[in-house]
Protein backbone atom coordinates (compact mmCIF):
# COMPACT_ATOMS: atom_id res chain seq x y z
CA UNK A 1 0.00 0.00 0.00
CA UNK A 2 0.60 3.50 -0.88
CA UNK A 3 2.08 5.23 2.45
CA UNK A 4 -0.37 8.37 3.13
CA UNK A 5 1.61 11.34 4.89
CA UNK A 6 3.07 11.80 8.21
CA UNK A 7 0.85 14.52 9.84
CA UNK A 8 2.71 18.05 9.73
CA UNK A 9 1.54 18.96 13.12
CA UNK A 10 1.97 16.11 15.72
CA UNK A 11 -0.97 15.54 17.40
CA UNK A 12 -1.06 16.22 20.95
CA UNK A 13 -3.65 16.43 23.82
CA UNK A 14 -2.45 17.22 27.59
CA UNK A 15 0.56 16.90 28.41
CA UNK A 16 1.59 14.33 25.73
CA UNK A 17 2.59 14.71 21.64
CA UNK A 18 2.43 12.02 18.96
CA UNK A 19 5.75 11.57 17.37
CA UNK A 20 8.00 9.03 15.29
CA UNK A 21 10.01 6.43 16.35
CA UNK A 22 13.70 7.37 16.88
CA UNK A 23 16.58 5.08 17.17
CA UNK A 24 16.70 6.44 21.02
CA UNK A 25 13.19 4.79 21.75
CA UNK A 26 15.26 1.51 22.27
CA UNK A 27 14.94 2.22 25.91
CA UNK A 28 11.40 2.79 25.50
CA UNK A 29 10.82 -0.97 23.76
CA UNK A 30 12.96 -2.74 26.55
CA UNK A 31 10.30 -1.38 29.13
CA UNK A 32 7.68 -2.63 27.15
CA UNK A 33 9.15 -5.65 26.78
CA UNK A 34 9.24 -6.28 30.58
CA UNK A 35 5.44 -6.05 30.56
CA UNK A 36 3.55 -9.53 30.76
CA UNK A 37 0.79 -8.51 28.47
CA UNK A 38 2.25 -6.06 25.90
CA UNK A 39 4.50 -8.67 24.28
CA UNK A 40 1.57 -10.70 23.59
CA UNK A 41 -0.67 -8.25 21.84
CA UNK A 42 2.27 -6.91 19.31
CA UNK A 43 5.45 -8.18 17.56
CA UNK A 44 7.66 -7.15 20.50
CA UNK A 45 9.72 -10.33 21.94
CA UNK A 46 9.09 -10.42 25.73
CA UNK A 47 12.32 -9.49 27.90
CA UNK A 48 13.62 -8.10 24.69
CA UNK A 49 17.64 -8.24 24.30
CA UNK A 50 18.77 -4.68 23.28
CA UNK A 51 19.12 -6.43 19.35
CA UNK A 52 15.24 -7.32 20.01
CA UNK A 53 14.32 -4.18 21.24
CA UNK A 54 16.13 -2.32 18.39
CA UNK A 55 14.93 -4.38 15.53
CA UNK A 56 11.00 -3.68 16.92
CA UNK A 57 12.00 -0.09 16.85
CA UNK A 58 12.95 -0.53 13.15
CA UNK A 59 9.99 -2.33 12.39
CA UNK A 60 7.98 0.66 14.19
CA UNK A 61 9.16 2.93 11.69
CA UNK A 62 8.76 0.87 8.46
CA UNK A 63 5.39 0.37 8.88
CA UNK A 64 4.48 3.61 8.08
CA UNK A 65 6.14 3.62 4.90
CA UNK A 66 4.53 0.31 3.68
CA UNK A 67 1.59 2.06 3.90
CA UNK A 68 0.05 -0.44 7.03
CA UNK A 69 -0.82 2.66 9.15
CA UNK A 70 0.82 5.59 11.85
CA UNK A 71 3.03 4.15 14.42
CA UNK A 72 3.82 6.75 16.83
CA UNK A 73 5.11 7.07 20.23
CA UNK A 74 3.48 9.17 23.12
CA UNK A 75 6.00 12.01 24.04
CA UNK A 76 5.63 13.64 27.41
CA UNK A 77 8.08 16.24 28.10
CA UNK A 78 10.73 14.56 25.76
CA UNK A 79 10.33 11.53 27.13
CA UNK A 80 8.86 7.96 25.19
CA UNK A 81 5.90 7.11 27.83
CA UNK A 82 3.97 4.61 25.50
CA UNK A 83 3.00 3.90 21.68
CA UNK A 84 -0.04 4.60 20.04
CA UNK A 85 -0.74 3.56 16.82
CA UNK A 86 -3.42 3.97 13.98
CA UNK A 87 -3.55 0.58 11.96
CA UNK A 88 -5.09 0.81 8.32
CA UNK A 89 -5.00 -2.98 7.35
CA UNK A 90 -9.27 -2.38 7.30
CA UNK A 91 -8.91 0.11 5.24
CA UNK A 92 -10.68 -1.28 2.52
CA UNK A 93 -14.11 -1.58 4.56
CA UNK A 94 -13.43 2.47 6.10
CA UNK A 95 -12.18 1.10 9.45
CA UNK A 96 -8.85 2.11 10.99
CA UNK A 97 -7.96 0.58 14.35
CA UNK A 98 -5.79 2.18 17.24
CA UNK A 99 -3.69 0.35 19.33
CA UNK A 100 -1.61 1.37 22.50
CA UNK A 101 0.33 0.51 25.42
CA UNK A 102 1.93 2.78 28.30
CA UNK A 103 5.76 1.64 29.81
CA UNK A 104 5.01 0.20 32.80
CA UNK A 105 6.81 3.00 34.91
CA UNK A 106 4.44 5.61 33.27
CA UNK A 107 0.92 4.14 34.45
CA UNK A 108 -2.31 5.83 35.96
CA UNK A 109 -0.92 9.28 35.03
CA UNK A 110 -3.54 9.79 32.44
CA UNK A 111 -1.42 9.14 29.33
CA UNK A 112 -3.50 6.10 27.80
CA UNK A 113 -6.37 8.43 27.76
CA UNK A 114 -4.63 11.74 26.39
CA UNK A 115 -3.05 9.66 23.74
CA UNK A 116 -6.55 8.13 22.06
CA UNK A 117 -7.58 12.35 22.62
CA UNK A 118 -5.12 13.05 20.36
CA UNK A 119 -4.81 10.52 18.15
CA UNK A 120 -8.65 10.14 16.99
CA UNK A 121 -8.76 13.33 15.81
CA UNK A 122 -6.25 12.85 13.59
CA UNK A 123 -7.35 9.48 12.54
CA UNK A 124 -10.63 11.28 11.37
CA UNK A 125 -8.49 13.14 8.80
CA UNK A 126 -6.50 10.13 6.91
CA UNK A 127 -8.41 9.89 3.75
CA UNK A 128 -10.94 6.47 4.09
CA UNK A 129 -11.17 6.16 7.46
CA UNK A 130 -14.92 6.56 8.58
CA UNK A 131 -14.93 4.50 11.74
CA UNK A 132 -12.12 4.16 14.22
CA UNK A 133 -12.58 0.80 16.23
CA UNK A 134 -10.66 -0.23 19.64
CA UNK A 135 -10.36 -4.15 20.70
CA UNK A 136 -9.82 -4.65 24.25
CA UNK A 137 -10.16 -7.74 26.77
CA UNK A 138 -12.88 -7.31 29.26
CA UNK A 139 -10.49 -7.75 31.96
CA UNK A 140 -8.64 -4.92 31.11
CA UNK A 141 -10.04 -2.43 33.50
CA UNK A 142 -7.11 -0.05 32.58
CA UNK A 143 -7.80 0.26 29.07
CA UNK A 144 -11.32 -0.28 28.77
CA UNK A 145 -11.54 2.87 31.11
CA UNK A 146 -9.12 5.21 29.31
CA UNK A 147 -11.39 4.04 26.12
CA UNK A 148 -14.36 5.01 28.00
CA UNK A 149 -12.43 8.40 29.01
CA UNK A 150 -11.80 9.38 24.83
CA UNK A 151 -15.24 9.10 24.15
CA UNK A 152 -15.53 5.67 23.10
CA UNK A 153 -18.67 3.50 22.85
CA UNK A 154 -18.92 -0.40 23.85
CA UNK A 155 -20.61 -1.88 20.97
CA UNK A 156 -20.54 -5.37 21.04
CA UNK A 157 -18.56 -8.50 23.08
CA UNK A 158 -17.41 -10.65 20.26
CA UNK A 159 -16.72 -14.03 21.60
CA UNK A 160 -13.52 -15.76 21.33
CA UNK A 161 -12.37 -13.02 18.86
CA UNK A 162 -8.56 -13.05 18.68
CA UNK A 163 -5.80 -14.90 19.48
CA UNK A 164 -3.84 -13.76 22.42
CA UNK A 165 -0.74 -15.65 23.83
CA UNK A 166 -2.07 -18.96 22.11
CA UNK A 167 -5.47 -18.75 23.24
CA UNK A 168 -8.74 -17.13 21.94
CA UNK A 169 -9.83 -14.22 23.72
CA UNK A 170 -12.75 -12.54 23.71
CA UNK A 171 -12.48 -9.13 23.25
CA UNK A 172 -14.81 -6.02 23.50
CA UNK A 173 -15.46 -4.00 20.15
CA UNK A 174 -15.35 -0.20 21.09
CA UNK A 175 -15.82 2.97 18.31
CA UNK A 176 -15.41 6.42 18.11
CA UNK A 177 -18.52 8.58 18.28
C1 LIG B 1 -4.12 -0.22 29.66
C2 LIG B 1 -3.05 0.87 29.69
C3 LIG B 1 -2.79 1.33 28.26
C4 LIG B 1 -3.57 2.04 30.52
O1 LIG B 1 -2.62 3.09 30.44
P1 LIG B 1 -2.58 4.27 31.52
O2 LIG B 1 -1.78 5.38 30.95
O3 LIG B 1 -2.18 3.72 32.83
O4 LIG B 1 -4.12 4.70 31.59
P2 LIG B 1 -4.66 6.08 32.14
O5 LIG B 1 -3.71 6.62 33.17
O6 LIG B 1 -5.03 6.95 30.98
O7 LIG B 1 -5.95 5.61 32.92
C5 LIG B 1 -7.24 5.67 32.38
C6 LIG B 1 -8.21 5.29 33.48
O8 LIG B 1 -8.06 3.90 33.77
C7 LIG B 1 -7.76 3.71 35.14
N1 LIG B 1 -6.81 2.62 35.21
C8 LIG B 1 -5.58 2.56 34.63
N2 LIG B 1 -5.01 1.37 34.88
C9 LIG B 1 -5.90 0.67 35.63
C10 LIG B 1 -5.88 -0.62 36.18
N3 LIG B 1 -4.82 -1.44 36.03
N4 LIG B 1 -6.97 -1.02 36.88
C11 LIG B 1 -8.04 -0.22 37.04
N5 LIG B 1 -8.11 1.04 36.51
C12 LIG B 1 -7.05 1.47 35.82
C13 LIG B 1 -7.19 5.04 35.60
O9 LIG B 1 -7.35 5.21 36.99
C14 LIG B 1 -8.01 6.01 34.79
O10 LIG B 1 -9.31 6.15 35.31
P3 LIG B 1 -9.76 7.43 36.17
O11 LIG B 1 -9.34 8.63 35.41
O12 LIG B 1 -11.22 7.24 36.28
O13 LIG B 1 -9.01 7.31 37.47
C15 LIG B 1 -1.74 0.33 30.32
O14 LIG B 1 -2.03 -0.27 31.55
C16 LIG B 1 -1.03 -0.68 29.44
O15 LIG B 1 -0.23 -0.30 28.58
N6 LIG B 1 -1.30 -1.99 29.64
C17 LIG B 1 -0.65 -3.05 28.86
C18 LIG B 1 -0.98 -2.98 27.38
C19 LIG B 1 -2.46 -2.88 27.12
O16 LIG B 1 -3.30 -3.44 27.81
N7 LIG B 1 -2.81 -2.11 26.06
C20 LIG B 1 -4.20 -1.92 25.65
C21 LIG B 1 -4.66 -3.08 24.84
S1 LIG B 1 -6.38 -2.89 24.39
Amino acid sequence: MTPLPWPSTPPAYGSVVLREFTEADVRLALELGEDPYVPLIGSLPAHPTRQEAEAWVRRQQSRHAEGRGFPFVIDVAGTGVGTVGLWLRKLSEGIGIVGYSISPEHRRRGFASDALKAITPFAWTVPGVERIELYIEPWNRGSLRAAEKAGYRREALLPAHQEIGGFARDMLLYAAP
